[in-house]
């Protein structure tokens, strides 16, 4: 059995091997984009200058930790690449992302991004795309009628929660977990999340350029 830690890491160095000087990039969430900004902070503890866009509150923590100089959208809505996570991809470079809960920014930085680039361990790997739950995020006054309309289109949703209450996001609203075995259209899913209420969710169709996935001691390079 191989170190999924390792294979995160191995993925996060490989897609960090692609930053330059000067760029502004996207900061993902989660564990495996941890160690991304990890490898990022050395890269500007080495001399090179750069700027950074984290996707999340947390990941601004890990990002001023490591020493990258941060920025904002505001003062520079084109990012040069961003290297995120994943819980799921399929054969086209389809994700399922929001594991964290932190999808809303992450695609709003991705869809200002020049390039994305996924990174992620062997066990995301699902074509079709299924084994996780698809994070719908919702303002808060909306959450009940959408649960009823998604349960009755059998997308089995499940608000999620934290010590006993609902979870909420960085930008202040709740999500709803959609328990779907397998996606076969994933286009034609997030046609049906699109609700007065929904804010984001996990989808990321037609987004990724390429992925690297840690698998065992290497690193497989997937493009779109
Ligand atoms: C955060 O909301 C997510 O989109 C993460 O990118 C995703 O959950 C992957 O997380 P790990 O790298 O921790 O598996």
């Amino acid at each position: 059995m191989f170190d999924v830690k390792n294979e995160k890491q191995l993925a996060a160095e490989a897609a960090v091997g692609l930053v330059k000087e000067g760029m502004i990039i996207g900061l993902g969430s989660g564990s495996t984009a941890a160690f991304a900004i990890e490898a990022i902070g050395k890269l500007v503890a080495g001399g090179m200058q750069l700027s950074g866009i984290p996707t999340s509150v947390a990941s601004e923590v890990l990002a001023k930790e490591a020493g990258i100089p941060l920025t904002t959208l505001e003062e520079n809505p084109v990012v040069d690449l961003t290297i995120d996570g994943a819980d799921r991809f399929d054969d086209r470079l389809n994700l399922i992302k929001g594991g964290g809960g932190a999808m809303l920014r992450e695609k709003i930085v991705a869809s200002c991004s020049k390039r994305l680039v996924i990174i992620t361990d062997a066990g995301k790997y699902a074509n079709p795309l299924s084994g996780f739950p698809v994070p719908v995020e919702v303002v808060p006054f909306s959450h009940h009628p959408i649960a009823l309309q998604f349960e009755e289109q059998g997308l089995r949703p499940v608000i999620r929660q934290r010590e006993g209450a609902p979870f909420v996001t960085d930008e202040g609203n709740y999500i709803l977990d959609l328990q779907i075995d397998q996606i076969d259209n994933p286009q034609e899913l997030e046609r049906k999340l699109d609700l007065p209420g929904v804010v984001g969710h996990g989808l990321f169709t037609g987004m990724a350029d390429e992925l690297f996935m840690g698998d065992g001691n290497s690193v497989q390079h997937f493009t779109r």
